[in-house]
């Protein structure tokens, strides 16, 4: 028998008890998993389980039994003090914390190599979907030319409940709440700072250095409207939020909305699932497609983590390298190369001036066209003059 903790009894924090208590994986984990703690700062009086709650995290720390701790408080602080302490202390430990790994990811890394321990994070990115494995493991023999996804369930939900069920932003944000998909504050979602944490994780991991997130160019979905949908949509296009990275001589990295190509797997995606296109030398491109947040999708992410850490327990196995590099190879997004999307009440002649012989469609009274290549710089010195109604980047892929 395993003993393990849980810290959080949040949505996450409980689907893994709860898929624990289905199920104690002895076969998976070649050892029965049992659940010896919970750490909440809430009280659950009614729960079948009740003595195994704790409020105090050194009963966890202290205990020689805890093999693996799964941190699903969320935040910063006070998960990195008890992930660290737990690390420092010879326990392994499973997140899904993307605020945290995005943050101090490698510093914690370092220190469960030390420990001959596994830090495993599966769950920050993704939900359910297998990413960090297969981009650490999987697919080690490529070199990862070029990386984007869509990386947030709760504005990927909304942008579809907008468009097909006709919901207002707000009732689709509400519904993202009540499903269990969006962060404790939904501004991390709607503006894309959760998007931003999970293609620095993907991208750090990609290319064994650390981009700091503060570092990536980042806008939600709050300034997208119908209008944008519906024009989009006429061209040929959705419209998706997407984490993009791509390694040249630098990195170009950011989170917005960009305009996806309806033949393009990501198109297809919809609701709370997240798909990352994933470009290598070798394999080409391939999606990873799935289940983006929600309580048992992610917990299963964190349970696999779980069991991953139980079956190698005498023979460690630390797939994940994470270097940190002097200095971050974020290129400025000014000097990045794309299409863009644009809807304006300017005349064909004026936009042509501008932009060279571009394909114009009347849509609602406005034009709307999408440029050829250019850089974005270049762009945003002509958009500033054509007086544009809204502009979004599109996505080759
Ligand atoms: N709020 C996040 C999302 C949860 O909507 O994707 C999963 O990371």
């Amino acid at each position: 028998m395993v003993k393990i903790a849980i810290m959080g009894y949040g949505t996450v924090g409980s689907g893994v008890y709860d898929i624990i208590k289905a199920d104690n994986f002895a076969y998976e984990a070649m050892n029965p998993i049992e659940i010896k703690y919970i750490l909440d700062i809430r009280d659950f009086p009614d729960h079948k389980e009740k003595e195994i709650f704790t409020k105090d995290f050194n009963v966890i720390l202290n205990d020689d039994e805890i093999y693996c701790v799964v941190e699903a408080m969320g935040g910063l602080n006070p998960a990195y003090e008890f992930t660290k302490s737990l690390l420092l202390a010879g326990k392994n430990v499973v997140t899904s914390n993307k605020e945290l790994v995005a943050t101090h990811g490698p510093e914690l890394l370092r220190i469960a190599k030390d420990k001959n321990v596994n830090y495993l994070f599966e769950a920050s990115v993704g939900g359910g979907i297998p990413i960090i494995k297969p981009l650490c493991s999987s697919l080690k023999a490529n070199k990862i030319k070029k990386i984007a996804g869509i990386l947030n369930g709760t504005t990927n939900f909304i942008l579809t409940e907008m468009v097909e069920e006709g919901k207002s932003f707000s009732d689709a944000l509400k519904m993202a709440q009540v499903n269990g998909y969006a962060e404790r504050n939904p501004a991390a979602d709607i503006e894309g700072h959760d998007a931003c944490r999970k293609i620095a994780i993907l991208a750090s991991l990609a290319w064994g250095e650390y981009i700091d997130y503060k570092d990536i160019p980042t806008d939600g979905i709050t300034n997208i409207t119908l209008e944008d949908v519906d024009a989009a949509s006429k061209l040929g296009y959705s419209v998706k939020l997407i984490g993009y990275a791509d390694k040249r001589d630098g990195l170009f990295i950011w989170v917005s909305p960009m305009l996806v190509r309806k033949s393009c797997p990501l198109s297809g995606v919809n609701g709370v699932f997240n798909a990352i296109l994933v470009d290598g030398n070798y394999l080409g491109t391939s999606m990873f497609y799935g289940q983006g947040a929600g309580k048992f999708a992610t917990a299963s992410a964190m349970v696999a983590d779980v069991i991953e850490s139980v079956r190698h327990i005498n023979a460690k196995k630390a797939y994940i390298e994470w270097q940190v590099t002097e200095k971050s190879s974020v290129l400025p997004v000014s000097e990045s190369e794309n299409r863009y999307f644009v809807r304006t009440k300017e005349k064909q002649d004026r936009i042509e001036e501008l932009f060279g012989k571009v394909s114009v469609s009347s849509i609602n009274s406005e034009n709307v066209f999408v440029t050829d290549v250019m850089k974005e710089k270049d762009f945003e010195d002509k958009a500033k003059t054509l007086g544009v109604i809204s502009k979004i980047r599109v996505l080759d892929a």
